[in-house]
């Protein structure tokens, strides 16, 4: 049996696949493997343990004619065609369970550092500009007994309510699809509607999944029932949000600043109008990368591979 790895990854998926008796073959170079190398080497393949950014549909699946599971190395799998895996009986398999607290901790920090205008205040030392301290200059705003708005309270949504409900007291709504009875009882937090999330929150921290419902669920008319001019934090997938109108918002002051970690495209070119605002933060979608997290994750999926391969129900099987 033979499994293709898209991009390197810690090596704990290719020792527990090794150990099983599977050929391994990995696309080690540092870039995105292209579509034709993906066709190329993923052909005769069993099992992929795919990256987000590799684009798992119709035409991949029919040039793999013996593809039984994918694993994507991530929680996200909005680059999966499922409904096509479906069809052809390929299980597909994803990393719940590993990068929650990582990924909640990174959007925390972006939180953080847009409150306190960390870039600013960085790029103000690093240009010389720093000649004084100053009774007026850079003042942010405080986290604490602020109300925080979670759009998406999945287990990435869960943990930041924790870590913001224990440890900056914040009064936290949230938006999803099911009441949250642990974060309720534990937390205080408060399940509400979407205008009163936007209308009420301090800060805005996005976690839900890519759907035909959240896509651009962030636009204009939603910047423009923020009523607090909130920071707006997103953590989740670049296409919640309509960019267009986000860079509107921030001129506005409808927000007061953003903390991105996903955009659309991805890379965000730098020429992009979001790079031009001083309280905007973005990162290379790193949500998940620490060497712990990462480390899981990788073993996850080639679990979920070689139940995959054996027939078996994957530990973390996307339905
Ligand atoms: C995910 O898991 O979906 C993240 O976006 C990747 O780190």
């Amino acid at each position: 049996m033979k499994v293709l790895i898209t991009e390197k990854i810690p090596s704990s998926a290719k020792t527990i696949l090794e150990g099983q008796g599977v050929e391994v073959i990995e696309f080690t170079e540092d870039r995105p493997m292209t579509r034709e190398e993906l066709l190329t080497m993923a052909k005769d393949c069993q099992g992929i343990i795919s990256m987000l950014s590799n684009k798992i549909d119709k035409e991949l699946m029919e040039a793999c004619p013996q593809l039984k599971v994918v694993a994507n190395y991530a929680v996200g799998f909005d680059n999966i065609d499922l409904a096509a895996a479906r069809e052809r009986g390929i299980k597909v398999g994803n990393t719940p369970n590993t990068l929650a607290e990582t990924t909640a901790e990174l959007a925390l920090s972006l939180m953080m550092s847009v409150a306190r205008r960390l870039p600013e205040a960085f790029a103000n030392v690093k240009n010389g500009e720093w000649k004084r301290w100053l009774a007026s200059g850079f003042l942010g705003r405080d986290l604490k007994g602020k109300t925080l708005g979670i759009f998406g309270m999945g287990e990435i949504g869960e943990a930041m309510a924790y870590k913001c409900a224990r440890g900056f007291d914040m009064k936290v709504l949230y938006c999803a699809r099911s009441p949250k009875k642990n974060a309720e009882e534990k937390l205080g937090a408060q399940k509400v509607d979407f205008d009163t999330l936007l209308q009420e929150a301090d800060y805005i921290s996005v976690h839900c999944p890519l759907t035909p419902e959240t896509l651009e669920i962030f636009n204009k008319d939603a910047f423009n029932k923020m009523k607090k001019a909130p920071i707006f934090i997103n953590t989740a997938r670049g296409k919640v949000v309509n960019q267009v109108d986000l860079d509107e918002a921030l001129k506005s002051g409808k927000i007061a600043g953003a903390g991105l970690d996903v955009t659309e495209p991805e890379p965000l070119s730098p020429e992009s109008p979001l790079l031009k605002h001083a309280n905007v933060l973005i990162t290379p979608h790193i949500g998940s990368a620490t060497h712990e997290t990462r480390t899981n994750m990788a073993a996850l999926a080639a679990q979920n591979i070689m139940a995959g391969l054996l027939g078996e129900k994957l530990p973390a099987e996307v339905k």
